[in-house]
C-alpha cells in the first residue's frame, strides 16, 4: 500500500467563468520512505498538491488515500487529528510565534496533541538537538538567523515524530549556508525512515531526492 495515492484529483478556484484548474486529474502515489521533489513555474499547482497531501484542503473531484484511508470526505475535526499525528509541516516562511521562544515554537503543536508538559519539553529540546540548535532553545525568533529559525521550524516539524515532512520551498528565503544545513537534515531525516515531500526551484535540493514529480498548468508528469 502506498502512503499517499492521488486518483483522478482535480482542484478548481474561481467555479464559472474563469476556472482556474490548479490540480487538473492528478494521479500519483508515493510510497513510505522516498524522498520526492515537487517542481514547477509558479503557479503551476505545487502548493495546491502538497495542501492536498497535507490534508490542509481537499479536492473538488477525485480521491485521496492517506495509508489507504480515503481522505476526501472527512471532517476539519478529523482532518486536523489526522495532520497533527502523521504529519509535519515546513513553509518557506518558518512561520513561527515571534512571542515565543524557540522550545516553546517546537513545544506548541505537543500542546494540541495533549502531551503532558514535561514529555513536551524533552521531545522539544530533543527536536531542537537533532538539528543543531539546543544551545538557542531560549532564544526567541528574531534572535536567530534565518537559517537557524527555519531549523527551529524543522524541530517543530519533527517533535512529534510524524512519519511524513512536507515542505513548501524550505530554501527559499535561505543564504547558501543555511540552504546546505536545512537540505543536509531533511537529506538526513529521510535516512531515518521519514517520508519527504519537498517543492524546490533549488536544484541542490531537487538533486538530492530520489524521485522528482514535475508539475505543469495543473498536470502531473513523473
Ligand atoms: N485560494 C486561491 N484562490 C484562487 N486561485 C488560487 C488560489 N490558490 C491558488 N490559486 C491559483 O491556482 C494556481 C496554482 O497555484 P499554486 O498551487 O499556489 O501554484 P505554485 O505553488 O506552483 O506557485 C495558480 O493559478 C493560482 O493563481
Ligand atoms: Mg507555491
Amino acid at each position: 500500500m502506498s502512503l499517499l495515492r492521488l486518483q483522478n484529483v482535480s482542484k478548481i478556484y474561481n467555479q464559472g467563468e474563469n476556472r482556474i484548474f490548479a490540480l487538473n486529474d492528478v494521479s500519483l502515489k508515493i510510497e513510505n520512505g522516498e524522498f520526492t521533489a515537487i517542481v514547477g513555474k509558479s503557479g503551476s499547482g505545487k502548493s495546491t498538491l502538497l495542501n492536498i497531501l497535507g490534508c490542509l484542503d481537499t479536492p473538488d473531484s477525485g480521491e485521496y488515500f492517506l495509508s489507504g484511508r480515503s481522505v476526501g470526505r472527512l471532517g476539519e475535526n478529523e482532518l486536523s487529528r489526522i495532520r497533527n499525528r502523521m504529519i509535519g509541516f515546513v513553509f518557506q516562511s518558518f512561520n513561527l510565534i515571534p512571542s515565543l521562544s524557540a522550545c516553546e515554537n517546537v513545544e506548541l503543536p505537543l500542546k494540541y496533541r495533549g502531551i503532558a508538559k514535561d514529555e513536551r519539553k524533552h521531545l522539544a529540546l530533543t527536536a531542537l538537538d537533532e538539528v543543531g540548535l539546543f544551545e538557542r532553545a531560549q532564544h526567541k525568533p528574531n534572535q536567530l538567523s534565518g537559517g537557524q529559525q527555519q531549523r527551529v521550524a524543522i524541530a517543530r516539524a519533527i517533535a512529534a515524530q510524524p512519519q511524513l515532512i512536507l515542505a513548501d520551498e524550505p530554501t527559499g528565503n535561505l543564504d547558501t549556508k543555511s540552504e546546505n544545513d536545512v537540505i543536509r537534515i531533511l537529506k538526513r531525516l529521510n535516512e531515518s525512515g521519514k517520508t519527504v515531500v519537498v517543492i524546490t526551484h533549488g536544484k541542490k535540493l531537487a538533486k538530492i531526492a530520489n524521485r522528482r514529480i514535475t508539475i505543469s498548468d495543473g498536470k502531473v508528469s513523473d
